[in-house]
């Protein structure tokens, strides 16, 4: 096989967030998340799951950074902020302590040589602020520009990279319309209220973090979808182009263009769901950010389907490989989705801040992890960022998901996404054999 080599400077990272691998959910003053509230609540997580405790990384912050130091050699490390650790009621009176443990973190990646980039909004709402409305209420603007302007204030010295947003179609989509993350609302209004507020806030937020941190690089992560259709007809043709719209050009749009795809704008009218958009708003919302971060783990594949309220779309089971979470494997969606970002919205610099596998994992008596299905997985979605590449995408980085086994939302702990192994009971890391080809590739810049 011909060896690949990435351009020189290319960051290679790995990714986590707050909720899913911090535990300590009660230390030092940290208020409560919906994310706490959501998994509380019987029926919502699997086996009953709960954050509580997840890999312990607050505690263990300082042997992670030697696992990715040492073991992996990171260039970067893309992590998310607990909101309600910093303002645990949401707005109103700032925790220290919460800060301190982000400054602690810091110090110690830029120490050990790692650039962090952070990402300020990985789901974990304080639940003070669902309470007066969540992300539907327009309130949680001026709130998420505060909380950004105090963690910035504070870190933007030393951090660089900044991700205002995860993954913004699935927590207002996934959160308020089909109920299936936290705070686990069902209808179609509060989920394009809640869009519309995300899209305030970043565009509040942008020019904040760019004062409080000189030179610093600003941008988002989308969990852009890519769509193909069932079959060649006029119908399911359609369908693709829905698909695409609804998830992908309803934040695209507005950020590079200043307007809401007209498409859906019609579909949502004769809904009577359209979010009010109040003067100026498209203005403040408008602003290329300086890179786009695109998170990638499948594609669909879309028939029309007029049982399907408002989208008349829905997605046709695929056979081949399939990932732990029923998630085809489909790496040349991702070459196609880059092309596709990069001819539309032609984004500065783009950087996977999300890719990656579950599977089943086993630790083997030998006390390592053969997970070959990762790495051939790894080397596949790799091989294809490559293609963009060598095509003219300026892709600035990759980051694996994830770098540790983490608590995966709904489904709680049974999906393992690490390079590393977690052990929960003694909470001992494994570095799988993903994780030690993903070493080697860092170290040669390619494979
Ligand atoms: C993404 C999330 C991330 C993780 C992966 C598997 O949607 O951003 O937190 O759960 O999926």
């Amino acid at each position: 096989m011909a060896k690949i080599t990435f351009p020189d400077g290319f960051v290679w990272g790995a990714a986590t967030a707050s909720y899913q691998i911090e535990g300590a959910a009660t230390a030092d003053g940290r208020g409560a998340s919906i994310w706490d509230t959501f998994s509380a609540t019987p029926g919502k997580v699997l086996n009953g799951d709960t954050g509580a405790v997840a890999c312990d990384h607050y505690n263990r912050y300082p042997d992670d950074i030697r696992l990715m130091r040492d073991q992996i050699g990171l260039d970067a490390y893309r992590f998310s902020i607990a909101w309600p650790r910093i303002l645990p009621q949401g707005d109103g009176a700032v925790n220290p302590a919460g800060l301190d443990f982000y400054d602690r973190l810091v110090d110690g990646l830029l120490e050990a040589g790692i650039t962090p980039y952070a990402t300020l909004f990985h789901w974990d709402l304080p639940q003070a602020l669902e309470d007066r409305g969540g992300w539907p209420h327009r309130g949680v603007v001026d709130a998420y520009i505060n909380y950004a302007d105090v963690t910035t204030r504070r870190l933007g010295d030393r951090v660089k990279h900044w991700m205002t947003f995860n993954e913004p179609w699935v927590f207002t989509f996934l959160g308020y319309c089909a109920g299936i993350h936290a705070p686990g609302k069902t209808s179609w209004a509060d989920y394009l209220a809640g869009m519309h507020h995300f899209l305030l806030a970043h565009g509040g937020a942008v020019p904040v973090i760019r004062q409080n941190s000189a030179d610093a690089s600003v941008g988002l992560v989308l969990n852009l979808n890519w769509a193909d259709a069932a079959s060649d007809s006029a119908e399911d043709q359609a369908a693709v182009a829905r698909a695409m719209s609804f998830q992908n050009n309803w934040i695209l749009d507005p950020l590079y263009r200043g307007e809401y795809p007209a498409d859906m704008v019609a579909l949502y009218d004769e809904a009577g769901i359209m979010p009010e958009i109040r003067d100026g708003d498209m203005a403040r919302i408008q602003g290329a950010p300086d890179f786009l971060g695109v998170n990638f783990y499948t594609r669909l594949v879309v028939r029309h389907d007029d049982s399907v309220e408002i989208l008349r779309f829905s997605d046709v089971p695929q056979s081949g490989e399939h990932t732990e979470m029923g998630w085809e494997v489909s790496p040349e969606s991702l070459y196609r989705l880059l092309m596709w970002t990069w001819q539309n919205y032609a984004p500065e610099h783009l950087y996977i801040t999300e890719n990656g596998a579950a599977f089943a994992d086993e630790v083997s008596a030998d006390g390592a992890v053969h997970d070959e299905r990762r790495l051939n997985f790894y080397r596949e979605y790799l091989t294809n960022v490559h293609r963009a590449i060598t095509e003219g995408v300026p892709m600035r980085g990759y980051f694996a998901w994830s770098l540790l086994d983490n608590f995966e939302w709904a489904e709680g702990y049974s999906k393992r996404f690490g390079i590393t192994y977690v052990d929960y009971e003694t909470q001992q890391r494994i570095l799988k054999d993903s994780g030690k080809w993903y070493a080697q590739v860092i170290e040669n810049n390619g494979f």
